[in-house]
């Protein structure tokens, strides 16, 4: 890939961002559609954030990712941005255009992409989310978007109530809310399970959010943990026979829509799934 004055500039702002698997990921798209473009890694410390949006605004960004601890604080410092970050409260995307920059989030239909890319739908579905941080808070107003039923059980309580309230108070809908303590009962009638919290992640590979004992072979198990690839929760679902999803496709997802949105492209999934899982140790 040639960079030259025409090379059009893209990236992912955080702090830290060194791990992020983002650039690898965009910039195998970038070398596959012979697209003049590179996606770079920035460290952004939360002083620097509206400077760094002015920066890219004069720099003819094409766009930006937005990663912890930005997701938040970056709308002040953005012009508009759209039903889904409004919703959610938080952006992962930003576009740019006639300097102009414009919020978005692609987290919640990035999961939802990466379920239905594995044939599960969750349209009148009962879904059952773990965790009620960013990524779960995104994946739940989509999730109710498309159509499911949703409980959501967290480690603090305090956070779940007040994601159910937003819920009721901006989609007028109700989420059920359980004890992160699960019982047998509590999965009765669940079709989807989605671990959205950090447990389970590397280096605590051995540690999981729900005791496989739990699990019956009707349920589908997504993990959107990503390193490990096969989290215990995962190993634990297969044994049984449940359909388990990792969470490679939604990272990969999330970013096809994020390219959609820069660039109107439909991005090469399986090219971007190889760049990523080469990059996860084994
Ligand atoms: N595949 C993807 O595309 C993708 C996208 C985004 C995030 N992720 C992954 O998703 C995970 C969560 O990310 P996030 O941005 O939502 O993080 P976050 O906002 O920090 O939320 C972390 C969540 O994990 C829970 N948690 C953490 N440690 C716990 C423990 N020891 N016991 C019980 N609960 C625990 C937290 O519960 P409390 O509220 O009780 O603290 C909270 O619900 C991370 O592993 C991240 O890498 C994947």
């Amino acid at each position: 890939m040639e960079i030259n004055s025409e090379t059009q500039l893209l990236g992912v702002i955080g702090h830290p961002v060194e791990h992020s698997l983002s650039p690898v990921m965009h910039n195998s798209v970038f070398e596959k559609l012979n697209l003049n473009c590179v996606y770079l890694a920035l460290d952004v410390e939360k002083e620097k954030l509206g400077t760094t949006i002015d920066a890219c605004k004069a720099l003819n960004f094409i766009g930006l990712n937005v990663t912890i601890p930005h997701k938040i604080s970056v709308i002040k410092f953005l012009n508009k941005v759209g039903r889904e970050a409004e919703l959610i409260g938080a952006v992962n995307t930003v576009k740019f255009e006639k300097g102009r920059a414009f919020g978005f989030n692609t987290d919640g239909i990035g999961c939802v992409k990466a379920l239905k890319g594995d044939g599960i739908r969750i349209k009148n579905k009962c879904v059952l989310i773990l965790g009620a941080g960013g990524a779960a808070r995104a994946i739940a107003f989509q999730c109710i978007l498309e159509g499911a039923d949703v409980s959501i059980s967290n480690r603090t309580m305090e956070k779940v109530v007040e994601l159910k309230d937003e819920i009721g108070l901006k989609l007028k809908k109700e989420v059920n809310v359980l004890n992160f303590n699960l019982k047998k009962h509590d999965l009765e009638g669940i079709d989807v399970i989605i671990n959205a919290t950090s447990i389970g992640m590397h280096p605590k590979t051995n540690s999981t959010p729900l005791d496989a004992g739990l699990l019956n072979q009707d349920i589908a198990v997504m993990d959107i943990v990503y390193n490990p690839i096969e989290t215990k929760l995962l190993k634990d679902a297969g044994k049984i026979g449940c359909k388990a999803v990792n969470g490679v496709g939604m990272l990969v997802h999330q970013g096809a829509e994020s390219l959609r949105i820069w660039l109107g492209i439909k991005a090469p999934i399986e090219i971007m799934k190889k760049a990523v899982i080469g990059k996860i140790p084994d």
